[in-house]
């Protein structure tokens, strides 16, 4: 059977799940190698998966010829140019959300894959998970009619260590966790958000605010169909990681995610209790593996990705859209960030590199 070399850059812990997939459960790929800044953990998780090769930079992956795709899995800040790389060495690619942190760096990368004609899927992973998946199916089949309200929640259970806001290189909240919500916005509703109103809090945790970040929010939209949507992120939710998402329609609605990890209920003298979700890694291991699946057969059969470089594209936008609002306390127009990389840099409070 034919297979992709891969080569894997960043194995900590979203990488090492993507190469530990990669070695083990994806028939279509071979792992060939890792890369990481960190050379230690490059060679421990190559140990740990017996392959072979480990490198501490891309450059140095990139020159074997036997590795036809990259999968970068490094922190937000450094996806861009890592697909600059990548693209210039003529790989293929799967870059985890988000495209980039801010729309300059992202165009410059979409226009680095378009020059290099390779492909770029980006990790909304949430389009593979089956709840997801199944939804859109009576989405496009038209059993809710058409969408009205779109709703989404994702929660995190744990607060982040103030070192992880310190370090400054993943993207604020909109950027790293509500981006998902941001993707499935367009992808369910099957329409494009034309306007955003955000509302943010740093109130359980006041020093998140000194690192330009908040740790709940709330973001009003507004689709191009008259449709109209609302997303929440909290970063502690400290119960369980709690994602859940709501279609309503003119014929019918549509509920995905549950807060349970099983379909358990524990009965005794002090009442009831269940095993709430707990982490992504668990909740959504289905939906990583199928992406990567999905990706090693898109390049094996030499077809477009399902996920692409545009959609990481118009998810971003919403998010810059989304930072715009908060920044300025005032609904903002995605419009108003859209467009060529000129128009981004002239983009009122759109993040600077
Ligand atoms: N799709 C999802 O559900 C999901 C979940 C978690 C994380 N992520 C994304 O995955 C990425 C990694 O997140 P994580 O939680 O694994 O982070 P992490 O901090 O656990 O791991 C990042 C790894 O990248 C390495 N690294 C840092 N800078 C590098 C560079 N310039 N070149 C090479 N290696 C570098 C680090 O040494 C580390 O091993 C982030 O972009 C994050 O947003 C996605």
């Amino acid at each position: 059977m034919a297979k992709v070399g891969v080569g894997v850059l960043g194995v900590g812990e979203m990488g090492k799940r993507h190469a530990e997939n990669l070695r083990r459960l994806v028939p279509e790929a071979r792992l060939i190698a890792v890369a990481d800044a960190a050379p230690e953990r490059a060679h421990q998780v190559a140990a740990e998966l017996e392959i072979e090769h480990a490198f501490s930079s891309l450059e140095d992956m990139v020159q074997r010829k036997d590795i036809n795709c990259v999968l970068i899995a490094t922190p937000d800040k450094f996806h861009a140019e890592a697909i600059r790389v990548a693209a210039a060495a003529g790989k293929d690619i799967f870059c985890e959300k988000p495209l980039a942190v801010n729309l300059t760096d992202a165009h410059l990368a979409l226009e680095a894959v378009a020059k290099a004609g390779v492909r770029l899927q980006i990790g909304f992973m949430r389009r593979y998970d089956p709840a997801y998946a199944a939804a859109m199916k009576r989405i496009a089949a038209g059993e809710i009619g058409e969408p009205v309200i779109f709703k989404s929640v994702g929660r995190d259970k744990d607060a982040p260590p103030l070192a992880a806001y310190q370090s400054n290189v993943n993207g604020m909240l909109f950027y790293n966790n509500t981006i998902h919500d941001f993707d499935l916005a367009r992808w369910l509703m099957r329409d494009e958000v034309t306007e955003v109103h955000s509302y943010t809090t740093v109130a359980v945790r006041p020093e998140v605010a000194e690192y330009g970040d908040v740790v709940a929010s709330v973001v009003n939209l507004k689709y191009n169909n008259g449709a109209i949507g609302n997303v929440e992120s909290y970063v502690q939710a400290i119960y369980g990681y709690d994602v859940r998402t709501e279609i309503i329609g003119s014929k019918g609605s549509i509920l995905v995610g549950t807060l349970q990890q099983t379909p358990a209920v524990f009965l005794d003298s002090n009442g009831a209790s269940q095993t709430l979700a707990d982490h992504f890694l668990s909740r959504f291991a289905d939906a990583y593996l199928g992406e990567i699946r999905d990706f090693a057969q898109s390049t094996l059969q030499d077809r477009t990705p399902r996920v692409t470089g545009e959609d990481g594209l118009k998810a971003l936008e919403i998010a810059v859209a989304a930072e715009n609002s908060h920044l300025q306390a005032k609904p903002c127009s995605v419009a108003a960030v859209q467009g060529g990389r000129k128009n981004v840099e002239n983009a009122v409070g759109s993040r600077a590199n």
